[in-house]
């Protein structure tokens, strides 16, 4: 059979009446925060029961910040056992490290030959990552090709981040467009499957959660540290004294109790703040508990993998494996389709 037949059944074999292939990824920037979680990982966790799942550690992405080069691989290790803790099951989703499959690189560079600078110099994250920036690398230019890429290569169609990737998502979709009318049909347009609670605040109530800015609880802090984050958080700027009248509505503390909290607490919490008779510190105590105990079992997982890190490298190993094979099968088809399968040309 010719190789072009070939092509389109597999094509078709993918399309007709299956859900569409999940991928994502995160930054091995720091442990999962709040933020991380309900944007992100608490959708991953449930999409694998019914999806076939990718999820990557984007170490390639990770180094257009300031990570040093001695700490990444420890960070590599606390964000994959991260995953597992939540419950990502290796049995049901492919887990691995970006650069373990150098072929998202190579589709990174191929996708260059098909985006404009002027769409990667629109992307707010660019801007607000070098504004302040007398020299800015490349690399955070071209950071949302790799994007484009690590999803293409499986040829993803279902994407699920936090809303702060909506753009780049956008921008994933029309690098396939261009790329398909260029060279033929191929990628899919991934969706986005959106997060819990759309754009999480950190306890500043201010900015999105974020490690670069110092405002997250992480998933796996001990009660101390997760009280001591807490008890930092920022409530409602109005109410100055302990018995004056709260808003939970504008309150971030609030926000958060109704992602941890028990369900049947929260009418108390929001009446006794608005009454005053609860201050704000027993209030974020309250919280505290709640997300002490919503991680709890979390927290144990994640101590008896961080005692045994060798079955976490087989575990990313075997991922690695799996997404290579796929990987190297989309590189064969692209770089036929642009017309690099020289050898097969000449005859
Ligand atoms: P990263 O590593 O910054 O974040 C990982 C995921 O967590 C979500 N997230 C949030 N959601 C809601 N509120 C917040 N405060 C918050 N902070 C983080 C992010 O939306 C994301 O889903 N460029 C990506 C990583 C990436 C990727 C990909 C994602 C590389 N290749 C391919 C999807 C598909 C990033 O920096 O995410």
């Amino acid at each position: 059979m010719a190789e072009g037949q070939m092509t389109t059944e597999a094509e078709t074999g993918r399309e007709v009446g299956v859900s569409p292939r999940v991928f994502s990824g995160m930054q091995p920037s720091g442990e999962a925060h709040l933020g991380n979680y309900l944007g992100a990982l608490r959708r991953w966790v449930e999409l694998q029961e019914s999806h076939e799942c990718f999820f990557c550690i984007v170490d390639q992405h990770a180094i257009t910040g300031d990570i040093p080069a001695e700490e990444l691989a420890t960070r590599i290790l606390d964000l994959a056992i991260s995953f597992l803790a939540v419950g990502l099951d290796p049995e049901r989703s492919v887990i691995f490290v970006q650069s373990d499959v150098p072929e998202h690189t190579e589709l990174a560079w191929l996708f260059n030959a098909v985006t404009p600078v002027g769409s990667l110099e629109r992307m707010t994250q660019y801007k607000d990552k070098t504004a302040r920036m007398e020299s800015i690398p490349a690399g955070l230019l071209n950071y949302p090709i790799l994007q484009a890429a690590d999803i293409l290569l499986y040829r993803a169609g279902a994407v699920p981040v936090g809303e702060d990737q909506l753009q780049h998502l956008e921008l994933t979709r029309e690098i396939a467009r261009r790329w398909n009318a260029r060279y033929g049909d191929f990628f899919p347009e991934p969706v986005a499957i959106p997060g819990v609670g759309g754009r999480i605040l950190g306890l500043d109530g201010k900015a999105k959660m974020s490690k670069s800015v110092g405002n997250t609880v992480r998933i796996l802090a001990e009660p101390d540290e997760i009280w001591d984050r807490v008890r930092t958080a920022v409530t409602d700027p109005q109410r100055v004294r302990r018995d004056d009248p709260g808003r939970p509505e504008v309150c971030n503390v609030f926000t958060l109790h109704q992602h941890f909290t028990n369900p049947d607490r929260l009418d108390d919490i929001a009446n006794q703040c608005r009454a005053g008779t609860r201050g704000c510190v027993a209030c974020k105590r309250i919280l505290a508990e709640s997300i002490e105990e919503h991680f709890r079992e979390v927290r144990e997982r994640a101590a008896e993998l961080k005692a045994d890190p060798r079955r976490v490298r087989a575990i990313l190993e075997a991922g690695a494996e799996r997404a290579r094979s796929e990987a190297r099968e989309t590189i064969r088809q692209v770089r036929d389709r642009m017309g690099m399968d020289w050898r097969s040309a000449w005859g």
